[in-house]
């Protein structure tokens, strides 16, 4: 065991020790900050987050009082703010997840995903850039994107890294721009960069206006559960921990400049995958079975619905050796038991009295 703690000592390049995690408060923020603070005690985590209706301070209190973790509220839309961090904290390293992540709120307010996906991850690029100046050595950018950039798959086929970008929501179109933003700092000023593309995760403290835990909350509250279209649809699904191990990877072993597309193999259509989850929340409320399932209601089709995402992930395992770690039916069976534990925090982000409480905390603050 001491070998082995040894040898990624080694491995694992000792530089990047001040990391700035964006979007830490978030769904897969959150896992991606508490893993670094424990698998690295020897570095310091800013996690900047603007608390939006999607960021919740409450995913992290597990790890609140640990001295390596601070939070800033801010918004990365905010130059002055980010030229001061980088100059404070003399930062190395950034892992961006700062988004507008939902498409269904991507077609109501598309400015909403323009401002924070395009416009706050240029401004990110310019504050690191002018932060590490021309020839930036043992730095790195990580951008966290997604696979809705590659836009709809038909029957067959999967995502490649190199498959041509074509997103179709509001949502991809604005991602896919940030991630183009971000290869054109690696050209042109020598950025150093990586990107992942990773499909649709699901686990613990997702927001529930997704579908995993939207269907876990409204079968716990014996509401409709609205499926879009004939819910056809296919998406390759990720326990959100799996997410977080691969960025981990990716942060410290991917190469500069290059594309790591993430995924977990496992594609479902909604309509199963629902069928499946209705079966395990059956079984744990202690219903008979088919009672969940009852809920399933058909409804209009979002706009634009892709038909079906699938990612190949054999670079990252080829090159970085990740793979995924759990089987779906574990993975949300695991989730399915989260959220009956964590009944407070599904109350709070349902209720909106966190936003209050935000609200009022750093009103006094400031
Ligand atoms: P999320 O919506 O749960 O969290 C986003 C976080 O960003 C929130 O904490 C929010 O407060 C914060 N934020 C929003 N605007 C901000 C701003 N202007 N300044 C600072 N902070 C801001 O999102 P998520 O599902 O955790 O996704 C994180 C990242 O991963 C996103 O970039 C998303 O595109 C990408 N991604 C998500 C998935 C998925 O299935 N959820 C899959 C692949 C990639
Ligand atoms: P979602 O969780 O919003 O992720 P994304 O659109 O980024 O893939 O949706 C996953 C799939 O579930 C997608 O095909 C849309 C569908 N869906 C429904 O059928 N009903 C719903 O209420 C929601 C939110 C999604």
């Amino acid at each position: 065991m001491v070998i082995f703690v040894l040898l990624l000592k080694v491995l694992i390049p000792n530089f990047m020790k001040k990391i700035l995690i964006t979007g830490g408060a978030g769904f897969i923020g959150s896992h991606v900050v508490r893993r670094f603070l424990q698998q690295y005690p020897d570095y310091q985590i800013f996690n900047l987050d603007k608390l939006t209706y999607a960021g919740n301070l409450q995913n992290l209190s597990d790890i609140e009082q640990n001295p390596n973790y601070h939070f800033i509220m801010g918004d990365i839309c905010d130059s002055s703010l980010l030229q001061t961090l980088f100059s404070k904290y003399a930062l190395d390293g950034v892992i961006h997840l700062a988004a507008e992540s939902h498409v269904d709120r991507s077609i109501s307010h598309p400015m909403d995903f323009v401002q924070t996906n395009v416009l706050g991850t240029v401004n990110l690029l310019n504050a690191a850039k002018e932060a590490w100046g021309k020839t930036p050595s043992n730095k790195r950018f990580y951008h966290v994107s997604t696979d809705e950039v590659y836009g709809s798959l038909g029957e067959k086929g999967l995502f490649t890294e190199t498959t041509a970008y074509d997103p179709k929501s509001p949502y991809s179109a604005s991602k896919a721009s940030s991630d183009h933003f971000v290869k054109a700092y690696y050209n042109t000023y020598s950025l150093p960069i990586v990107i992942s593309n990773c499909s649709n995760n699901y686990g613990p403290n997702h927001f529930p206006e997704k579908l995993i835990p939207m269907a876990i909350n409204n079968i716990k509250n014996n509401q409709p559960i609205p499926i879009y279209g004939k819910g056809e649809n296919i998406r390759d699904w990720l326990y959100v921990i799996d997410h977080a191990r691969a960025i981990d990877t990716i942060f410290h072993h991917g190469n500069n400049g290059e594309t790591y597309n993430i995924g977990g193999f496992n594609e479902w259509k909604n309509i199963d995958l629902i069928h499946l989850l209705c079966c395990l929340m059956d079984e744990t409320m202690e219903r008979p079975s088919g009672s969940s399932a009852q809920l399933i209601t058909f409804v209009n089709d979002r706009s634009g619905h892709d038909l079906r995402y699938a990612i190949d992930a054999t670079k990252l395992a080829h090159e970085l050796g990740w793979q995924p770690s759990l089987q779906f039916e574990e993975g949300l069976k695991k989730t399915v038991k989260w959220y009956f534990e964590n009944e407070e925090w599904l109350t709070n982000v349902t209720s909106g009295e966190y936003q209050t409480y935000y609200q009022t905390l750093y009103k006094e603050k400031t």
